[in-house]
């Protein structure tokens, strides 16, 4: 009786190292495979990346909510959209992500880095060569 736990239990633990083996195998092949491939973004720069994570929904096209907002604030006097706008100061930007403007919400360092920010800020305002 014994041996006969014993051995179903081997039994068990056997299949289960079989049905996990394929899945082991995949990260492999995967990870393989994107090795072979360039990188499918190469030119995004990271502050797009980094705004398409946190603020793309709000205001990458108009009809988000933050580009309605805008786009009632400047009655199209400035493009509703943000990545449209050519008159933002990176000290704005940073100011606006830090402590929220009417019902975009603030966000924390633990979020988005002040590094971050400063890629996305920068990434907001092409024109950084003209003075603050
Ligand atoms: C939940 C929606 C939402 C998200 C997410 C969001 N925003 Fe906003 N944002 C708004 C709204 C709404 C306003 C406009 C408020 C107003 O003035 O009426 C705004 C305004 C702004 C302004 C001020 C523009 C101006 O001319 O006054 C900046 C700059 C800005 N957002 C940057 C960002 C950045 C950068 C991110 C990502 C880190 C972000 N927002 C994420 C909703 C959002």
């Amino acid at each position: 009786m014994k041996g006969f736990r014993l051995q179903r239990g081997l039994a068990v633990a056997a299949s289960a190292i079989l049905a996990a083996a394929p899945v082991g195998c995949a990260p492999l092949q995967a990870r393989a495979s994107s090795d072979a491939a360039p990188p499918a973004e190469p030119t995004r720069s990271a502050g797009e990346k980094i705004f398409d994570k946190w603020c793309s929904d709000c205001h990458s096209t108009a009809e988000g909510p933050g580009s309605a907002a805008l786009q009632r604030k400047y009655q199209g006097k400035r493009p509703a959209i943000l990545e449209q706008r050519s008159d933002l100061r990176p000290n704005y930007v940073k100011l606006a992500v830090r402590h929220g403007v009417s019902f975009m919400p603030s966000f924390r360092k633990t979020e988005i880095s002040d590094d971050d920010l400063a890629l996305v800020a920068a990434y907001l305002t092409p024109s950084q060569g003209r003075t603050p």
